[in-house]
């Protein structure tokens, strides 16, 4: 691997990535990209860099190359005779994230099982089910929370009946003790894709964007299936405060009309909560559509939602930022704890059929209301996932983001490293040989042991 400017001595470690990387299954294209089968990609930084790459083999990937043909529905494709998981779910292409959890490595998809990766090689394992405790149709979602102190892992899936639908939150603490499992009654059958942890509370953004059982049992993608309401005859949408502990419901309180794909982080006193979140205008999964991929994306605005518990009040701060944001990443190592910044990735032109890449990264600073660029892309530079934070760790508030970034006109695929504060060109960057690595998700960066 080629390695152009200086990676600094502190960053040592893995920086790993979860994203579709298959979206021809047979003679059936992929019209989607939450379709695409999960490939694990690794960067390991040290004395010689390595880069990994290899595709998850989850029941849907072994089933489906055993018959040499694509079986199983897809979120945003349907074909000829596709196929549900027992008749009610969509088979998880596990493709959203990648977390440690104690000593095991687990990959992530949308209300579906975990699997189980070799820490050193990235091979499949099997599924990870918590001791029996989710089957293969247990929602389960693509975000868990893993405490990085209590070593925790907080969960939840979204149970789409529609006349008892319900959020399920889990709590499994790293020593299989005592696990917790709530059901918290839904005012509908709502999406919900991510939510934030703190020390004591965990935060649900939850808007009306309504899915049907019936349209999926019907024939219809998970797409199909939902629905963004007109504003006329939207139900409001509505934080809920859970206690991280017992599962209990502590707040459900309106919080205006807007869409939240992605929350950055959460914190607490004890009795009042905030939530660090991305909002928007509206759902962005018809943006996912491989046609016309990110084309025409609403701007998205940093909120900061500070609830009072005692009081069942939220107080509301907007940070006005004219980009597309996505991928929120804070440093890890101060999950649930008050956090300054986070970093994400940006689209500078919204609105525009002809930008369909992530081209900016950004810093939000919660405490100054701000939200600063750090540096855009020459044209047709693109940021390809979740960009992480690396501490340094002999200097307070610095550190470096790495990201994958790619640079088609001057054939470069790799890896670059960023100044986390000082707006600028990257620091250094890596160099893939192989080519390009596919447009991914969710990264963590696993420091090295040594
Ligand atoms: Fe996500």
């Amino acid at each position: 691997m080629r390695v152009e400017g200086e990676v600094p001595p502190f960053v040592r470690g893995s920086y790993l990535l979860n994203g579709p990387g298959r979206f021809q299954v047979g003679k059936v294209n992929y019209r989607h990209w939450l379709d695409g089968d999960g490939c694990i990609s690794r960067l390991r930084l040290a004395d010689e860099n390595v880069f990994t790459r290899r595709f998850l083999r989850s029941s849907k990937w072994t089933q489906e190359e055993t018959a040499g043909r694509p079986l199983f529905r897809g979120f945003g494709t349907t074909f000829d005779g596709d196929q549900l998981v027992r008749g009610i779910a969509t088979a998880s292409p596990v493709n959203v994230s990648v977390y440690r959890f104690g000593d095991r490595l687990l990959a992530f998809g949308e209300q579906g099982l975990p699997w189980e990766l070799d820490v050193n090689t990235l091979e499949t394992l099997g599924p990870w089910t918590f001791g029996g405790r989710l089957t293969e149709v247990t929602p389960f979602t693509g975000h868990p929370k893993v405490d990085p102190v209590s070593g925790d892992l907080m969960g939840f899936g979204v149970s789409f009946s529609a006349s008892h639908p319900s959020l399920t939150y889990y709590r499994f603490p790293a020593d299989d003790s005592a696990v917790v499992r709530s059901r918290i009654p839904l005012a509908g059958p709502y999406s919900i894709h991510d939510f934030a942890v703190s020390h004591n509370f965990a935060a649900f953004h939850v808007s009306p964007y309504r899915f049907s059982m019936t349209t999926l049992r019907e024939g219809g993608s998970v797409l199909d299936a939902l629905d963004w309401p007109r504003d006329e005859s939207r139900a409001p949408t509505r934080l809920l405060i859970v206690d991280r502990h017992d599962g209990s419901l502590r707040a459900d309180l309106p919080i205006g009309d807007r869409y939240c794909l992605h929350l950055a982080n959460a914190f607490d006193d004890g009795s009042t909560v905030t939530v660090d979140l991305l909002e928007m205008d509206r759902p962005i999964y018809t943006d996912y559509r491989l046609a016309s991929l990110l084309a025409r994306v609403p701007t998205t605005q940093p909120v900061r939602l500070t609830v009072d518990l005692e009081r069942g009040q939220v107080e509301r701060r907007t940070t006005p930022c004219p980009f597309h944001l996505d991928f929120p990443a804070i440093d890890r190592a101060r999950f649930g704890e008050r956090t300054g910044s986070s970093w994400m990735l940006g689209i500078s032109t919204t609105g525009s059929e002809h930008n369909k890449t992530y081209d900016s990264l950004l810093r939000a600073d919660w405490e100054s209301n701000s939200c600063e660029v750090l540096w855009t892309a020459p044209a047709g530079g693109f940021f390809g996932g979740e960009p992480a934070f690396v501490p340094d760790p002999d200097r307070p508030r610095a550190g470096i983001i790495i990201c994958p970034y790619h640079q088609p006109s001057e054939a470069v695929w790799g890896f670059a490293l960023w100044d986390a504060y000082e707006p600028g060109p990257p620091l250094a960057r890596l160099l893939l040989e192989q080519g390009p690595i596919h447009l991914s998700f969710h990264s963590t960066f696993l420091p090295a042991a040594d």
